[in-house]
Protein backbone atom coordinates (compact mmCIF):
# COMPACT_ATOMS: atom_id res chain seq x y z
CA UNK A 1 0.00 0.00 0.00
CA UNK A 2 1.50 3.26 -1.15
CA UNK A 3 2.87 4.93 2.14
CA UNK A 4 3.13 1.78 4.25
CA UNK A 5 7.21 1.90 4.28
CA UNK A 6 8.26 3.72 7.18
CA UNK A 7 11.29 5.46 6.28
CA UNK A 8 13.86 4.05 8.70
CA UNK A 9 16.44 7.67 8.45
CA UNK A 10 19.40 6.70 10.68
CA UNK A 11 19.04 2.84 10.45
CA UNK A 12 23.16 2.53 9.77
CA UNK A 13 24.69 5.37 11.22
CA UNK A 14 28.57 6.46 10.41
CA UNK A 15 30.17 9.48 12.39
CA UNK A 16 33.28 10.97 11.79
CA UNK A 17 35.60 13.88 13.73
CA UNK A 18 36.27 15.59 10.20
CA UNK A 19 35.49 14.79 6.29
CA UNK A 20 35.81 17.14 3.56
CA UNK A 21 32.27 16.76 3.07
CA UNK A 22 29.48 14.81 4.81
CA UNK A 23 28.59 14.42 1.10
CA UNK A 24 31.21 13.13 -0.48
CA UNK A 25 31.42 10.12 1.83
CA UNK A 26 28.01 9.57 1.83
CA UNK A 27 27.79 9.55 -1.69
CA UNK A 28 30.62 7.15 -1.68
CA UNK A 29 29.02 4.75 0.95
CA UNK A 30 26.09 4.68 -1.34
CA UNK A 31 27.92 3.67 -4.17
CA UNK A 32 29.22 0.97 -2.16
CA UNK A 33 25.64 -0.32 -1.36
CA UNK A 34 24.80 2.14 1.99
CA UNK A 35 20.88 1.07 2.18
CA UNK A 36 18.14 3.89 2.12
CA UNK A 37 18.05 5.64 5.54
CA UNK A 38 22.27 5.48 6.33
CA UNK A 39 23.16 8.39 7.74
CA UNK A 40 26.99 10.40 7.49
CA UNK A 41 28.09 13.25 10.28
CA UNK A 42 30.74 14.70 11.06
CA UNK A 43 32.19 17.16 13.73
CA UNK A 44 33.01 19.45 11.19
CA UNK A 45 33.78 19.57 7.49
CA UNK A 46 37.29 20.68 5.77
CA UNK A 47 35.73 21.04 1.97
CA UNK A 48 31.47 21.70 2.97
CA UNK A 49 29.41 22.71 -0.04
CA UNK A 50 26.65 24.25 -0.86
CA UNK A 51 24.76 25.08 -3.80
CA UNK A 52 26.09 26.82 -6.74
CA UNK A 53 29.83 25.63 -5.84
CA UNK A 54 29.61 28.07 -2.56
CA UNK A 55 31.25 27.42 0.25
CA UNK A 56 29.65 25.83 3.47
CA UNK A 57 31.39 26.88 6.89
CA UNK A 58 31.47 23.85 8.97
CA UNK A 59 33.56 24.40 12.16
CA UNK A 60 34.29 22.23 14.56
CA UNK A 61 31.37 21.28 16.82
CA UNK A 62 29.64 24.46 15.11
CA UNK A 63 26.53 22.62 13.22
CA UNK A 64 24.76 19.85 12.20
CA UNK A 65 26.52 18.29 9.06
CA UNK A 66 24.59 15.58 7.71
CA UNK A 67 23.84 13.48 5.15
CA UNK A 68 21.58 11.11 4.25
CA UNK A 69 21.68 7.79 1.50
CA UNK A 70 18.31 8.07 -0.22
CA UNK A 71 17.11 4.57 -2.58
CA UNK A 72 13.47 5.01 -2.53
CA UNK A 73 13.49 3.26 -6.26
CA UNK A 74 12.11 -0.24 -5.28
CA UNK A 75 11.09 0.34 -1.71
CA UNK A 76 8.07 2.36 -2.37
CA UNK A 77 4.98 0.07 -3.21
CA UNK A 78 4.03 2.62 -5.40
CA UNK A 79 4.39 3.46 -9.51
CA UNK A 80 5.07 6.78 -8.95
CA UNK A 81 9.04 7.14 -9.96
CA UNK A 82 10.21 10.29 -7.36
CA UNK A 83 10.77 13.63 -8.79
CA UNK A 84 13.87 14.17 -7.80
CA UNK A 85 13.88 17.75 -8.70
CA UNK A 86 11.47 18.85 -5.48
CA UNK A 87 13.33 15.93 -2.99
CA UNK A 88 15.55 19.33 -2.06
CA UNK A 89 11.84 20.94 -1.00
CA UNK A 90 10.85 17.86 0.93
CA UNK A 91 13.99 17.67 2.96
CA UNK A 92 14.07 21.20 3.88
CA UNK A 93 10.09 20.51 4.92
CA UNK A 94 11.25 17.33 7.04
CA UNK A 95 14.13 19.73 8.80
CA UNK A 96 12.15 22.69 9.60
CA UNK A 97 9.92 20.31 11.27
CA UNK A 98 12.26 18.86 13.43
CA UNK A 99 13.34 22.01 14.70
CA UNK A 100 10.18 23.56 15.32
CA UNK A 101 10.03 22.65 18.72
CA UNK A 102 12.65 25.27 19.16
CA UNK A 103 12.01 27.11 16.19
CA UNK A 104 8.19 26.91 15.12
CA UNK A 105 8.99 30.81 13.15
CA UNK A 106 11.27 28.92 11.08
CA UNK A 107 10.16 29.46 7.29
CA UNK A 108 11.51 27.79 4.00
CA UNK A 109 12.86 30.26 1.17
CA UNK A 110 12.62 28.21 -1.93
CA UNK A 111 14.63 26.30 -2.67
CA UNK A 112 16.99 25.34 -0.32
CA UNK A 113 17.16 27.68 2.98
CA UNK A 114 15.87 27.00 6.12
CA UNK A 115 15.49 31.12 7.74
CA UNK A 116 14.69 32.14 11.37
CA UNK A 117 13.97 35.94 11.86
CA UNK A 118 14.94 36.67 7.84
CA UNK A 119 18.08 34.69 8.40
CA UNK A 120 19.64 32.13 7.36
CA UNK A 121 20.02 28.90 10.13
CA UNK A 122 20.24 26.32 7.19
CA UNK A 123 20.76 24.90 3.93
CA UNK A 124 20.26 21.99 1.88
CA UNK A 125 22.08 20.42 -0.54
CA UNK A 126 20.77 17.00 -2.61
CA UNK A 127 23.00 15.94 -4.44
CA UNK A 128 22.85 12.50 -7.37
CA UNK A 129 25.77 10.16 -9.01
CA UNK A 130 23.61 8.16 -11.21
CA UNK A 131 23.77 4.27 -12.10
CA UNK A 132 21.98 3.45 -15.01
CA UNK A 133 18.55 4.68 -14.72
CA UNK A 134 18.57 4.81 -10.72
CA UNK A 135 20.43 7.42 -8.63
CA UNK A 136 22.50 7.35 -5.60
CA UNK A 137 20.75 10.33 -4.22
CA UNK A 138 22.29 11.92 -1.19
CA UNK A 139 20.39 14.57 0.99
CA UNK A 140 22.93 16.71 2.72
CA UNK A 141 21.59 19.01 5.50
CA UNK A 142 23.46 21.70 7.50
CA UNK A 143 22.44 23.31 10.62
CA UNK A 144 23.84 26.22 12.22
CA UNK A 145 23.86 25.06 16.10
CA UNK A 146 26.59 26.31 18.35
CA UNK A 147 28.28 29.21 16.03
CA UNK A 148 28.29 32.85 16.96
CA UNK A 149 29.98 34.36 14.37
CA UNK A 150 30.11 33.39 10.86
CA UNK A 151 33.07 33.40 8.11
CA UNK A 152 31.37 34.34 5.12
CA UNK A 153 27.86 34.71 5.77
CA UNK A 154 26.38 38.16 6.93
CA UNK A 155 22.82 36.97 6.84
CA UNK A 156 23.70 33.62 8.96
CA UNK A 157 21.85 32.99 11.92
CA UNK A 158 22.19 30.35 14.67
CA UNK A 159 20.33 28.09 17.20
CA UNK A 160 22.36 29.59 20.12
CA UNK A 161 21.85 33.20 18.69
CA UNK A 162 17.76 32.44 18.46
CA UNK A 163 17.60 30.65 21.82
CA UNK A 164 20.35 32.37 23.81
CA UNK A 165 20.96 30.27 27.03
CA UNK A 166 18.47 27.54 25.39
CA UNK A 167 20.23 26.12 22.85
CA UNK A 168 20.06 22.28 21.75
CA UNK A 169 22.99 20.08 21.37
CA UNK A 170 24.13 19.19 18.04
CA UNK A 171 23.18 15.34 18.81
CA UNK A 172 19.45 16.45 19.90
CA UNK A 173 19.03 18.47 16.80
CA UNK A 174 20.13 15.33 14.83
CA UNK A 175 17.72 13.52 16.25
CA UNK A 176 14.79 15.69 15.78
CA UNK A 177 15.39 16.33 12.05
CA UNK A 178 15.31 12.63 11.46
CA UNK A 179 12.33 12.08 13.33
CA UNK A 180 10.82 15.38 11.54
CA UNK A 181 11.82 14.26 7.68
CA UNK A 182 10.62 10.65 8.16
CA UNK A 183 6.98 11.25 7.35
CA UNK A 184 7.67 14.35 5.15
CA UNK A 185 9.96 11.72 2.66
CA UNK A 186 7.54 8.99 2.92
CA UNK A 187 4.84 11.31 1.79
CA UNK A 188 6.96 12.61 -1.51
CA UNK A 189 8.25 9.62 -1.94
CA UNK A 190 5.03 8.15 -2.02
CA UNK A 191 3.00 11.02 -3.96
CA UNK A 192 5.48 13.60 -4.96
CA UNK A 193 6.04 17.37 -4.02
CA UNK A 194 1.70 17.86 -5.03
CA UNK A 195 1.11 15.64 -1.50
CA UNK A 196 2.80 18.10 0.86
CA UNK A 197 2.68 21.45 -1.54
CA UNK A 198 -0.04 22.53 1.02
CA UNK A 199 2.41 22.36 3.65
CA UNK A 200 5.16 23.97 2.16
CA UNK A 201 3.16 26.44 1.31
CA UNK A 202 2.28 27.23 4.94
CA UNK A 203 5.80 27.49 5.44
CA UNK A 204 6.97 29.09 2.71
CA UNK A 205 9.04 32.81 3.28
CA UNK A 206 8.67 33.76 -0.63
CA UNK A 207 5.20 33.00 -1.57
CA UNK A 208 3.45 36.45 -2.03
CA UNK A 209 6.53 38.09 -1.82
CA UNK A 210 8.08 40.38 -4.37
CA UNK A 211 11.59 39.03 -4.87
CA UNK A 212 14.80 39.68 -7.71
CA UNK A 213 15.02 36.60 -9.83
CA UNK A 214 17.64 36.77 -12.38
CA UNK A 215 18.34 40.75 -12.31
CA UNK A 216 14.20 41.02 -12.35
CA UNK A 217 11.49 42.29 -9.85
CA UNK A 218 8.62 39.41 -9.38
CA UNK A 219 6.16 38.20 -7.28
CA UNK A 220 6.27 34.64 -5.92
CA UNK A 221 2.68 33.06 -7.17
CA UNK A 222 2.66 29.32 -6.49
CA UNK A 223 4.87 26.47 -7.01
CA UNK A 224 4.31 24.06 -9.91
CA UNK A 225 3.64 20.00 -8.92
CA UNK A 226 7.27 19.47 -9.21
CA UNK A 227 8.72 21.96 -6.58
CA UNK A 228 9.60 24.73 -9.34
CA UNK A 229 8.72 28.49 -8.21
CA UNK A 230 6.04 30.15 -10.21
CA UNK A 231 6.54 33.98 -10.88
CA UNK A 232 4.77 36.68 -12.46
CA UNK A 233 5.56 40.27 -12.76
CA UNK A 234 2.69 41.94 -11.36
CA UNK A 235 1.42 39.02 -9.04
CA UNK A 236 -1.30 38.18 -11.52
CA UNK A 237 -1.68 35.35 -13.88
CA UNK A 238 -0.15 31.94 -14.33
CA UNK A 239 3.48 33.45 -14.75
CA UNK A 240 6.54 31.58 -15.26
CA UNK A 241 8.89 28.87 -13.92
CA UNK A 242 11.80 29.09 -12.05
CA UNK A 243 13.81 26.27 -12.00
CA UNK A 244 17.28 27.03 -10.34
CA UNK A 245 18.14 30.19 -9.93
CA UNK A 246 18.67 31.83 -7.12
CA UNK A 247 15.76 34.23 -5.73
CA UNK A 248 16.54 37.27 -3.09
CA UNK A 249 13.88 38.36 -1.11
CA UNK A 250 13.31 42.44 -1.60
CA UNK A 251 12.77 43.26 2.27
CA UNK A 252 16.59 41.54 2.28
CA UNK A 253 19.81 43.45 1.77
CA UNK A 254 21.42 42.88 -1.33
CA UNK A 255 24.03 40.40 0.84
CA UNK A 256 26.72 38.68 -0.44
CA UNK A 257 25.66 35.45 -1.95
CA UNK A 258 24.98 32.25 0.93
C1 LIG B 1 23.16 25.57 0.87
O1 LIG B 1 22.57 26.30 1.64
O2 LIG B 1 23.66 26.00 -0.19
C2 LIG B 1 23.26 24.10 1.20
C3 LIG B 1 24.19 23.83 2.35
C4 LIG B 1 24.31 22.36 2.65
C5 LIG B 1 25.40 22.08 3.66
C6 LIG B 1 25.41 20.63 4.07
S1 LIG B 1 26.43 20.33 5.48
C7 LIG B 1 26.26 18.61 5.23
C8 LIG B 1 26.38 18.38 3.74
N1 LIG B 1 27.78 18.30 3.36
C9 LIG B 1 28.13 19.30 2.55
O3 LIG B 1 29.26 19.46 2.06
N2 LIG B 1 27.07 20.10 2.32
C10 LIG B 1 25.89 19.64 3.01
Amino acid sequence: MPGSVPVALGCVREHHAELTSTNDRALAWARAGAVHGACVTADQQTAGRGRLGRRWDSPSAGGLYLSIVLRPVGLYATNWSPDWAGLGLAVGLGVRAGLAAWVPQAKLKWPNDILVDGRKLGGVLCEMRWQGTVPDAVAGIGINVAQQTFASDLQATSLALALPGACPTVGEVLEAVLLGLAPVLDQFFTAGFRAIRPEYIAHSAVLGQRLTVAGRVVTAVGFDDDGALRVSADGHGPGWRVEAEDVWLLAQAPAPPY
